[in-house]
């Protein structure tokens, strides 16, 4: 016999036409959840019995389950399967009201739009970005709090009107400056402080550009793999998207003869995410002839080029050429703490204004106080003595993880790309092997690794784990490694060792 949970979940797939069959899954488990129709703290059928009484493949279960694992909306306990949260965090859809529950399902299924839906059913962001291995946290508690705060409680004493109205003008024109001045010594970017706009991270500057320079069902090019939170934005803003292949040169860029020129590019150039390459020297002067010939936007994300240990920095594509079709983008969750939510645009000069009068009219700008403290904390030098800092620390920590794999796991574990550089690594793991599957068991155990073929919009054959080593000092990654050794032993990954005992 079925069980209540499939037949609420069939019932209400058919009221959710768009998206992949996961997609739709998750989204009406989602949406059961926070309305309260699956009761709180209550168990979930196994994976094995969903798949059967869906008569879907126990691995698309599996991937949905992980997925409302990772954003909080299912637990797992130890020995006795997953069941729902008792209370839901923050960011997951509302908690029902009172008489919500006796409305009819349709009703209930049509107050979300498609486009909502759609948004819900990708949904990926974790509930809680910390630990071991969270790919591309920062140590956040590195950071110079005391230092910081007595910048803002000094300027905060007499604050001018202008940083207590809404920001019309791209953001505070100190930290303008100071990043012009910065961006163009440590990554060769070519820009006066006009052509920056502050924003709140990367996310918002992908959602604005997005909106003001492309038409829903423009045609928009992305890495494969790539990093799901900017193909989410680009889903939701009705952009045509496809995937361009990696190599170990970078995006691998090709126009089929047929298919319509794309009207932006979104590149990670100095350290490809999530693989870790760079753009090589020919492939950017490709791209370059490319976006110049069909007039397309390279949209370059320079997420984390901060933390190169080795080597010689690569510099930006925005200042690889005079006057290049690029629009740049930085942020402060990598080198700071992601909770600043403050990042910044360099765009070409005749996009500044229309971008900055659309900034306004979308999300009203503020937070000038902290923007003006930290144009004094970049321009005193605190901010580069920070990135050092941590440039120093994160490259023991990647270190010592690598040396864990080399030697608990071996060559055939080691990162696909070993370049010294960034907040995470990518562990190789066996073609076609279920790296899904593997990070839901290790996030059971308190392990959050994520699978390298979530990062991918078309089914390939490449394994992997990203791995964030930046946020973990030397024994909570030894203690982590501990158990994912563990999970890859029980997945069968990795031969049972003779005695009971897993020990690294
Ligand atoms: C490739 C990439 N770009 C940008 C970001 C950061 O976005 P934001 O500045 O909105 O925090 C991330 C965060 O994980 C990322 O992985």
């Amino acid at each position: 016999m079925r069980s209540l949970y499939a037949d609420h979940v069939l019932e209400r797939l058919q009221f959710m036409p768009e998206g992949t069959l996961q997609q739709r899954l998750l989204a009406c488990m989602q949406a059961a959840i926070a309305e309260g129709i699956f009761p709180r703290a209550t168990r979930l059928p196994a994976t094995r019995d969903m798949a059967r009484e869906l008569s879907v493949s126990r691995n698309t279960v599996l991937n949905v389950y992980e997925n409302l694992m990772s954003q909080g909306y299912v637990t797992a306990r130890t020995g006795s399967g997953t069941w729902i949260a008792e209370t839901l965090p923050e960011g997951c859809l509302n908690s029902p009201r009172s008489g919500d529950l006796n409305m009819p399902l349709v009703a209930k299924t049509a107050a979300i739009s498609k486009r909502g839906a759609s948004l819900l059913g990708h949904a990926n962001a974790s509930p809680y970005q910390w630990g071991a291995f969270v790919p591309g946290a920062p140590d956040v508690t590195q950071f110079p709090h005391k230092l910081f705060s007595q910048i803002q409680a000094r300027l905060n004493r007499e604050p001018d009107v202008d940083r207590l109205i809404y920001s019309s003008n791209g953001g505070c024109p100190h930290l303008r400056q100071a990043l012009a001045e910065y961006l163009s010594v440590a990554r060769s970017v070519h820009a006066d402080a006009d052509q920056i706009i502050i924003t709140e991270g990367v996310h918002q500057a992908v959602d604005l550009v997005t909106r003001v320079l492309c038409d829903p069902g423009d045609p928009v090019w992305i890495e494969e793999p790539g990093y799901w939170g900017t193909r989410n934005l680009l889903r939701i803003n009705g952009l045509k998207i496809q995937a361009m292949p990696v190599d170990e040169q970078g995006i691998r860029p090709e126009i089929a003869s047929r298919s319509r020129a794309p009207k932006m590019i979104f590149v990670t150039p100095s350290h490809q995410y999530p693989l870790g390459v760079h753009l090589s020297l020919e492939r950017r002067k490709q791209l370059l002839d490319l976006a110049r010939k069909h007039k397309s936007w390279l949209v370059e994300d320079d997420y984390d080029s901060e933390f190169r240990f080795a080597g010689q920095p690569y510099p930006s594509l925005q200042g690889f050429e005079t006057d290049a079709p690029v629009i740049y983008m930085g942020t402060f969750s990598k080198t700071l703490y992601p909770a600043l939510r403050l990042g910044y645009l360099v765009v070409p000069k005749a996009l500044a204004q229309p971008l900055r009068v659309a900034a306004a009219e979308l999300y009203r700008g503020g937070h000038l106080l902290v923007q003006r403290a930290l144009a004094e904390f970049i321009q005193k030098g605190h901010y580069m003595a920070h990135i050092r800092r941590m440039r120093k620390l994160y490259s023991q920590r990647r270190r010592f993880l690598v040396s864990l794999i080399e030697r608990y796991l071996g060559q055939d574990f080691m990162p696909l790309v070993n370049h010294e550089a960034g907040l995470h690594l990518v562990m190789n793991l066996p073609v076609g092997c279920d790296d899904v599957a593997i990070a839901a068991l290790a996030l059971r155990r308190g392990v959050k690794v994520r699978p390298l073929s979530q990062y991918y919009m078309h089914p390939q054959e490449r394994r992997g784990l990203l791995l964030g080593y930046a946020c973990v000092d030397e024994r909570q990654c030894q203690d982590a490694f501990g158990v994912l050794k563990a999970c890859l032993i029980e997945a069968g990954i990795l031969a049972r060792p003779e005695s009971r005992t897993v020990q690294i």
